[in-house]
């Protein structure tokens, strides 16, 4: 069983460690392999602005990095208040290594959670090909 107020936590703690100079905006993410393994990342920005980095995507990169390819649950929180969703790329990113049924869960400061499929927050996503994930 994930510890979501425990991944909150350490969350919370890596949003210090993001780049953020140009928009201020932090953000952590943990991605979960089926083995229940975390990986973490958080956004990296900068001068040349679209060379910045999304949390998601770091966190997607350590993933593989580890060899892992398979994603079951990802977690995302932020410095802005409410809730945040991933940006339109990083769903796509996500699709990409997103298990059957891959939820997304947005953590607030105070503790708010939400819960999203990927396929709810990207219907019709982009694929190579009918019910293809990845190549390995
Ligand atoms: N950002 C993320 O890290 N993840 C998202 O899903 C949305 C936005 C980052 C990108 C940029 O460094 C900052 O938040 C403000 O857009």
């Amino acid at each position: 069983m994930t510890d979501t107020p425990a991944i909150a936590k350490e969350l919370r703690r890596l949003l210090r460690n993001a780049h953020a100079p140009h928009s201020g905006v932090h953000v952590a993410a943990a991605v979960e392999a089926p083995d229940g393994a975390l990986h973490y990342g958080v956004n990296v920005e900068n001068a040349a602005y679209p060379q910045g980095v999304c949390a998601e995507a770091s966190a997607i990169s350590a993933a593989v990095t580890d060899g892992q390819k398979k994603i079951v649950r990802v977690y995302v929180a932020s410095s802005l208040p409410g809730l945040v969703w991933p940006c339109g790329g990083c769903r796509q990113k996500i699709l990409e290594f997103a298990a059957e049924g891959c939820e997304v869960v947005s953590l607030g400061a105070d503790g708010e959670v939400g819960r999203q499929t990927i396929e709810q927050l990207l219907p019709l996503g982009f694929r190579l090909a009918p019910g293809e994930g990845h190549r390995t």
